[in-house]
């Protein structure tokens, strides 16, 4: 969703920000814009609808734009149409035309959020004079922070938190004020911002890839707080505008780990990462043969003691939950409910004593998955966060984070976060079976033996990518696709088919093989794809069945397997091998040929893999 950036320090602030917001781009976007301020002057407001390069275009890489603070923006269109004048930045000034050039203005902001009361405000501040230009709810709080700055005749703090009492939603805000040169005022409530610092020059962005050229020296402001950013310093306030002190963090990620490094998208260098990232984050939970989970705070008493166990995800991560569901009640005999966050905010789900509600997330920011912490911390559950963006929102409210080591995850369709959540999930369901008794010593030892050896057969079933390549291009042309299996091969199925219709744009859909026969047979025509996952053992023959039955339909089959049931070939058109493993762990071997399906297929169509349409990689807003 929409990035933000900010710059001011001593250097020309344009291609900063510029260079900023590209690295922002798998947030999804459909308009950008820059702000930028020559010492005293206006800020100059330049706006650009589609990709970022026509933004570039129009300010000659940003060389066309003096001064050294400016704030930037990727506006991924909630209130208003894709369009110029809805384009961020913002200004106060009453002026026509889409805001764009020098306007005279107090305030120019940008905005990554939705303001829910925005109407009413608005109406507020027609009444007092205010004109409007655009459709946006940035617009009005950028006119509602200069209201209060020139009723009250206040400093930008005191206007902005003012105007922070006033608004319900969610915002990360970077605001300029033109009393105020060189300087760049922040507020966030439930929208990721981070500020950074270096010698003379500060930074502000939606996320750390967009900084991390230039600093590794970064603040996470918090709910409520508001920032006033100078070159090389930065002060914090509360709502009561008194300054208060945040610590310093410093970020240990690879800036490579966030480029292409060599492959020509990120996805697939993602897909090729999955050993590593599943590596780091096993060898971050299993210490000498034992499973650790004491640096996420969960006690083996703690885990013996649980009642129930709630997974609350939106997307590819609660797949994931879906997963470990079978996993979790195999293997540990323990009640767990699997929840979209969506739906889970807004029910009022009884939690017996003892329930941990788990919320599993990449980027620790999805407004739902957060909205649904809230409710269960509310409802006195205990909360585990599976978090990949270190000091993330979800990350810091939770009681207890086990953090997933992908590193940056760029594409906006998730791989090596999803792999890296899967293990997580596994080592959990493992810990929670001995501590409570569900397994002996012995199954312990195979099973934290069997979970050491899966990246290197990740890397195995990577090596059998050419035949996935060839048969992408055979189905390029398909309208449908259906993914069926059954128990953990049904949320295998379920994550297959979000990778192919994301990126590809085909659709399909997954389904629990049994419940085919219940109207989606139906839809099944000559030449229908129907791709099955078959890997446990006690159900793979069944799903053949529902396939055969697809098969006399006219469908052609692809099945994906494990090395050994040979027995496949004689049903299905195209089989797909992966290493045996044990069958509660496979979901992080089948899934990798689906996903490599969809990429070669997204490919063949020639679409944008890592910048799906309409798609967002951080979905901040409900
Ligand atoms: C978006 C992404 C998905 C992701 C989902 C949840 O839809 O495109 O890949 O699974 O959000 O995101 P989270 O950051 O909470 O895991």
């Amino acid at each position: 969703m929409c990035g933000i950036v900010g710059y001011t320090g001593k250097d020309q602030a344009a291609p900063i920000l510029l260079d900023g917001l590209a690295r922002l781009e798998y947030r999804g976007y459909d308009s950008a814009g820059l702000a930028v301020r020559d010492g005293d002057a206006l800020a100059e407001v330049v706006k650009a609808t589609g990709k970022l390069y026509h933004l570039a275009d129009k300010t000659d890489q940003g060389r066309s734009l003096p001064g050294c603070c400016g704030i930037g923006h990727t506006r991924w269109a909630t209130h208003g149409d894709p369009s110029l004048v809805n384009a961020h930045p913002h200004v106060s000034g009453n002026c026509s035309g889409s805001g764009s050039g020098q306007v005279e203005s107090d305030v120019v902001g940008v905005h990554n959020g939705i303001i829910e009361n925005f109407t009413e405000l608005k109406e507020k501040l027609l009444r007092h004079g205010y004109a409007f230009y655009s459709d946006t709810d940035t617009e009005v709080v950028v006119k509602l922070v200069d209201y209060y700055y020139k009723k009250y005749k206040i400093g930008p703090v005191d206007a902005i938190t003012r105007t922070m009492v006033r608004v319900r939603g969610s915002y990360a805000l970077a605001l300029m004020f033109k009393d105020y040169p060189g300087e760049i005022f922040a507020a966030r409530k439930d929208s990721p911002l981070i500020i950074g610092t270096a010698e003379e020059a500060s930074f502000l962005a939606s996320d750390v890839p967009a900084i991390l050229k230039y600093t590794r020296q970064v603040y996470y402001i918090d709910n409520l707080q508001v920032a006033r950013v100078a070159p090389g310093s930065v002060k914090f306030y509360d709502l009561n505008g008194d300054e208060v002190t945040l610590p310093l963090t410093e970020i240990t990620w690879d800036a490579a780990a966030a480029e292409k490094g060599g492959y020509e998208h990120f996805m697939l260098k993602e897909i090729h990462e999955q050993p590593q990232a599943v590596r780091d984050t096993l060898n971050s939970l299993i210490h000498e043969s034992r499973i650790d989970l004491t640096a996420a705070g969960l006690t083996d008493d703690m885990l013996r003691s649980l009642a129930q166990i709630d997974i609350v995800a939106c997307g590819s991560a609660w797949h994931v939950g879906m997963a470990a569901q079978y996993v979790i009640e195999d293997l540990a005999k323990l009640p767990v409910r699997v929840e979209l966050a969506s739906e889970f905010r807004y029910r009022n789900i009884p939690m017996p004593e003892n329930t941990l509600v788990i919320v599993i997330s990449q980027s620790g920011e999805t407004a739902d998955s957060l909205a649904a912490l809230r409710v269960a911390k509310e409802r006195d559950a205990k909360t585990l966060a599976v978090v990949n963006v270190v000091g993330s929102t979800i990350a810091r409210e939770a009681d207890h984070v086990l953090y997933t080591l992908a590193g940056p995850e760029i594409a906006v369709a998730t791989t090596k976060a999803y792999s890296a959540q899967l293990v997580a999930m596994d080592a959990l369901a493992v810990q929670t079976a001995y501590v409570r008794g569900a397994v002996s010593q012995e199954q312990y030892g195979h099973f934290i033996e069997e979970l050491s050896a899966i990246p290197d057969k990740i890397k195995r079933v990577l090596e059998d990518k050419e035949r996935l390549q060839w048969f992408s291009s055979k189905i390029a042309n398909a309208h449908d696709i259906f993914f069926i299996g059954r128990g953990l091969d049904y949320a295998i199925s379920l994550e297959g088919s979000l990778k192919m219709k994301e990126i590809s744009y085909i659709h399909s859909e997954a389904y629990a093989a049994g419940e085919l026969k219940h109207g989606t047979i139906s839809l099944i025509e000559r030449n229908t794809l129907v791709i099955g996952v078959l890997t446990q053992s006690e159900l793979f023959e069944k799903t053949i069945s529902n396939m055969v039955e697809c098969k006399s339909r006219g469908a052609y089959l692809m099945g994906v397997t494990t090395n050994g049931n040979f027995i496949v070939e004689d049903s299905v058109n195209f089989t797909v091998y992966i290493p045996k493993t044990d069958e509660h762990f496979v979901s992080s071997l089948a899934v990798v040929p689906l996903q490599l399906l969809g990429y070669y297929t997204s490919v063949n169509r020639g679409l944008d893999v890592d910048k799906p349409r309409n798609l967002a990689k951080s979905v901040t807003v409900e």
